[in-house]
């Protein structure tokens, strides 16, 4: 059974998966006590499922995971109804579709800001490094205004993040774990500082509207408004980051596709994105916990076991998408599934959508002629796929 911990397998995991999907039904995984779900149709029924839950499993009930515990369990992605539909709609009464418009002329400034720096920097050889100069600091920049974190600590946000999100990988060490409980703690800390802030004195941001929003006389608590907060902080960077790294490194090796964003960048820009997000995904797998016996593609799931929808699996399923393992930024129509289905679907879908058809175009008018300078650097990890770096001359 394949080793999803593997540097070969992280390095190019399609080959296996398509295997995985051969098999035309979700596979057991003996060592991961897991079945995978890796066909399009199979990935897909798990995450409609009703009787398959994200259920957050507390970590040892002792001091250090208590901060990291009801940071999950109370957020909207590590709950499931009833406590679900009321955070979903508390939440989305904030992030709501004005809120999103209203940050576009914020996503454009931020994106000439960052390409501006880039030109001021180059090395010497003409080249920058499109993950940590352009594709990270970007999403990072924007959930941060958004939510009104203050520029200066602005550097504390992917850190904290990139500790808390290393729980989410197959086997995190003993190290990650004690990175993600000190995370956690520091994390919730510094946005209820911010939260006390702004419930005295509330602005136009996201977490003033978090604080004030209320449905059938109902708010957030301090705990629901801290984790959503953390939750959109992280949600809102890390897969925006993988996405638009692992989709412009794919088409950087394709000089037809590079000719595509060439010629006419706004124009393929909204397809552009969704092939980004379909051809290398950058989430590619949530699990989830049967709440009551059921099937999946002819397998009976047994109450409390559990089974891992593979989204980038899914995305490559050659039932559905034509030349499936081929990069075409022009695809329409394309029904990835990156951004999950059913009820968890992604809140900051439309966010992400907008960050990257707004800053693509601007990066591609600014250097039409970007080449890899090097063979760009994977991340050691399968569930958030991405690149530590990938550099490139101007
Ligand atoms: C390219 C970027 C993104 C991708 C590929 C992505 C993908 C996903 C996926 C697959 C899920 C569902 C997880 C599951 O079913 O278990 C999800 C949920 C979520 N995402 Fe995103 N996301 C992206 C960007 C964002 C942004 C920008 C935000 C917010 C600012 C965001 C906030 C959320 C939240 C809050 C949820 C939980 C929704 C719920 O449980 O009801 N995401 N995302």
């Amino acid at each position: 059974m394949i080793d999803l911990t593997d540097r070969d397998f992280i390095e190019n995991p399609y080959p296996a998966l398509k295997e995985l999907r051969s098999f035309g039904k979700p596979v057991w995984h003996q060592d991961l006590g897991i079945f995978l779900a890796a066909t399009y149709k199979d990935a897909n029924a798990v995450l409609r499922n009703r009787s398959l839950g994200r259920i957050f499993q507390e970590k040892q009930p002792n001091n250090q995971w208590e901060t990291f515990n009801w940071l999950h369990s109370d957020s909207i992605l590590d709950s499931e109804p009833p406590k679900h539909t009321r955070l979903r709609s508390l939440v989305m009464k904030a992030f709501n579709p004005k809120k999103i418009e209203e940050m576009r002329p914020i996503v454009e400034r931020i994106s000439n800001e960052l390409l501006a720096e880039i030109e001021g920097k180059l090395n010497q050889d003409g080249s920058f490094d499109l993950i940590a100069d352009f594709a990270e600091p970007l999403p990072v920049k924007v959930i941060a205004a958004m939510l009104g974190f203050p520029d200066q600590d602005e550097h504390l946000l992917r850190p904290w993040s990139q500790a808390i999100v290393k729980m989410y990988e197959v086997a995190p060490s003993l190290q990650d774990q004690e990175a993600a409980q000190i995370a956690s703690e520091e994390f919730a800390a510094y946005v209820h500082g911010l939260m006390v802030l702004r419930k005295k004195n509330p602005g136009t941001d996201l977490i003033s509207d978090l604080a004030a929003v209320e449905e059938d006389g109902q708010k957030l608590n301090a705990h629901e408004l801290i984790a959503t907060c953390v939750l959109l902080l992280n949600a809102g960077h890390e897969a925006s980051v993988n996405g638009f790294g692992n989709g412009f490194a794919a088409a950087l090796n394709i000089e037809s596709q590079m000719e595509t964003l060439r010629s006419k960048p706004r124009e393929s820009a909204a397809t552009a994105v969704d092939e980004f997000l379909r051809f290398d995904s950058p989430l590619h797998l949530f699990e989830r916990t049967a709440t009551s016996d059921t099937e999946i593609g002819g397998v009976e799931i047994k109450t409390g076991q559990k089974i891992a929808a593979l989204l980038g699996s899914a995305n490559r399923d050659e039932s559905i998408f034509d030349n499936a393992d081929e990069l075409d930024l022009m695809r329409d129509p394309n029904p990835h599934i990156g951004f999950g289905a059913g009820i968890h679907f992604c809140i900051g879908a439309p966010l992400a959508r907008m960050e990257m058809t707004t800053s693509l175009p601007l990066l591609m008018e600014r250097f039409p002629n970007l080449k890899l300078a090097e063979e760009p650097v994977r991340r050691p990890t399968f569930v958030l796929r991405g690149y530590e770096s990938v550099m490139v001359t101007s």
